[in-house]
């Protein structure tokens, strides 16, 4: 891969220039937060959706603000540009910063500022992806992550193991289950398609509140298209016509397999086709 230009606490340089503190609690803690968002013609998709989601995630764990918080558009666009992107995604994180020790407590926001990092990652083809054909197969596993997970936090190590569970597997990715229901996916959000209706859990402190979700849920109550905001099962899921997962790296992706089991015709249905097309088209015409 070509060396990227990245950003790092309000300089732009390249990446095996940019360097963190080993005492930084993003590292030591997980005391970050992040947002990825998709890059499509050289533009950004459901920006402000995501920029609103990270300030709440900031207020939620009572990190400071950086300065550069109202820039965070510009400082997207002007990577785009240095690193020529066409379609992929630009990666943010920021965390508490590095105090020069560690220590459990937070550190005072007068002396310890705010770590922001930025990337791109070059991702040619991301829209026209040839999985959105064929669709991808999930197992379920126990969700065993924290409670708070509608804070998009760095802490990401449950997810990781998630996935390796589904390589294991030969399969593509996992479902989390929890008292018997399907919370999300990995790093998706998940939904089965009954007849005419759309289902997805409703929101709370159990998943992440998915930028891509709501846009989707949007565009299909302007397509006249019924939907459930309520958790469903594995087995509800197996039986259901159709399922798929959203996310800003995915957009909308089929699932034709859960846990060994054909959901529908086991090939992506017709729902998953019209809304992915929909919230691609729709996302394009407002990207900035
Ligand atoms: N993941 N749920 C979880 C647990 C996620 O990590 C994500 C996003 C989503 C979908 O949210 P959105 O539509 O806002 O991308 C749901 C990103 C893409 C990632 O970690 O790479």
């Amino acid at each position: 891969m070509n060396m990227r230009t990245v950003y790092v606490n309000g300089t732009y340089l390249p990446e095996n220039e940019a360097t963190i503190s080993i005492f930084d609690r993003g590292f030591l803690m997980a005391d970050g937060v992040y947002e990825v968002t998709s890059v499509l013609d050289g533009k950004l998709i459901d920006f402000a959706g995501h920029a609103k989601r990270l300030e709440r995630s900031l207020n939620e764990l009572d990190m400071p603000h950086p300065d550069c918080l109202p820039d965070l558009l510009d400082i997207h666009r002007e990577l785009v540009r240095l690193n020529g992107i066409e379609e992929g995604m630009i990666y943010l994180q920021i965390t508490r910063g590095a105090p020069g020790d560690r220590d459990f407590a937070f550190p005072d926001p007068a002396t310890c500022t705010p770590t922001v990092v930025l990337f791109t990652q070059n991702k040619p083809g991301l829209a026209n992806s040839p999985v959105a054909k064929t669709g991808i197969k999930v197992i379920s596993v126990a969700d065993q992550r924290w409670a708070r997970r509608d804070i998009k936090t760095v802490q990401l190590l449950y997810p990781s193991m998630g996935k390796m569970m589904a390589k294991a597997a030969g399969v593509d990715d996992a479902w989390m289950v929890e008292d018997g229901m399907v919370t999300e996916g990995t790093s998706n959000n998940a939904y089965i398609v009954k007849g005419n209706t759309i289902i997805t859990r409703h929101l709370g402190n159990e998943i992440l509140h998915g930028i891509t979700r709501a846009a989707v849920l949007r565009f299909a109550h302007e397509a006249q298209m019924q939907v459930e905001e309520r958790s469903f099962s594995i087995a509800e899921a197996q039986a259901a016509d159709e399922a798929f997962i959203t996310s800003a790296s995915m957009f909308v992706m089929p699932v034709v397999e859960i846990d060994g089991a054909a959901v529908g015709t086991g090939t992506p249905g017709p729902v998953a086709a019209r809304l992915r097309e929909i919230y691609l088209d729709e996302s394009r015409k407002v990207a900035v």
